[in-house]
């Protein structure tokens, strides 16, 4: 079975002209499992880009280690000989896909294009490719866009295809930064339902960060609640809405149960506790 391991990890970035290093994340420890889909919250600057990076494999930790499966994540720069522990050694690769908050596909390609980008560099042939991408394609709604140029879509559209390119390299893991951060409410709660389908029906490990407390809600299997300076992991929850969300496809009636309601009021109670102490 997969897991991701974080172990004790601290990231410090050396202190830019004139001023002091950035302890980003300190000690921080989490378990990712088969079919969590754990989101991260947290303000502006509590480090949960730099926790994500290090788990595509993007930066290395200062102090401690990741693993994916047997497989220990170093991170650029990259490393060819095993380490203490002999495990292999991995920096970014296709086991981790990523969905960043802006788009990142190439504009002079089409959807299909765009969608396959990865298979390609990795050698696969053409109608394999083409297979793969349509299917992950047809699973986000965008069956009927594969000529299109990226600039014909709209912003939401545009997440799909990252999104659908992501699942393309069957990554064991999906790790996501604020993907719905710069769509309508109406586009982000159709991606939010979009997301949780592919999270069932792939059961794939997800890791979601987010500004939005009820996104955070309405999404995790395991929420994690961040703070900065030094950014660390203070809180964690088990969640189960987007259980009831699937059930019901309807965001409105489960975000409006007492329940919803009373984590909501928790979780922003400690936010900004955490603000007015840091
Ligand atoms: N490459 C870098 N060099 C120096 N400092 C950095 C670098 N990247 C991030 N930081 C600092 O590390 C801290 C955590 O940044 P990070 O981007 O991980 O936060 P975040 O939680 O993702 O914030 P946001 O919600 O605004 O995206 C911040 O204080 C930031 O200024
Ligand atoms: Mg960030």
């Amino acid at each position: 079975m997969n897991k991701l391991k974080i172990h004790d990890v601290s990231v410090v970035y050396p202190a830019a002209q004139g001023g002091d290093p950035v302890t980003a994340l300190n000690e921080v420890n989490l378990t990712i499992e088969q079919g969590d889909l754990v989101v991260a919250l947290g303000a502006s600057g509590c480090g949960k880009t730099t926790l994500l990076n290090l788990i595509a494999g993007f930066i290395r930790p200062t102090d401690g280690y990741l693993t994916l499966g047997d497989s220990r994540i170093e991170g650029y720069p990259r490393v060819a000989v095993g380490l203490d522990i002999g495990d292999e050694v991995t920096g970014p690769g296709a086991d981790r896909g990523v969905v960043f908050q802006k788009h990142a596909l190439l504009p002079w390609l089409n959807v299909i294009e765009n969608t396959e980008f990865g298979l390609k560099l990795q050698g696969v042939d053409k109608q394999e490719r083409r297979e793969r991408a349509a299917k992950f394609l047809k699973l986000v709604g965008l069956e009927d866009f594969h000529q299109h140029k990226i600039y014909q879509l709209s912003g939401g559209m545009q997440q799909r295809v990252g999104i659908a390119r992501a699942l393309t390299n069957d990554p064991q893991m999906l790790l996501l930064d604020e993907p719905l951060g710069a769509l309508d409410a109406l586009t982000r709660e159709s991606l939010q339902e979009l997301l949780l389908d592919v999270w069932r029906e792939t059961h794939k490990m997800m890791f979601f960060i987010t500004h939005d407390v009820d996104e955070a809600l309405l999404l995790a299997t395991r929420l994690i609640v961040m703070s900065p300076r030094p950014g660390r992991i203070t809180h964690e929850f088990e969640l189960n809405f987007n259980q009831q969300f699937l059930e019901t496809r309807n965001a409105r009636q489960v975000k409006s149960s007492p329940e919803f309601i009373a984590m909501r009021e928790k979780i922003l109670a400690i936010i900004h506790g955490d603000e007015i102490a840091a």
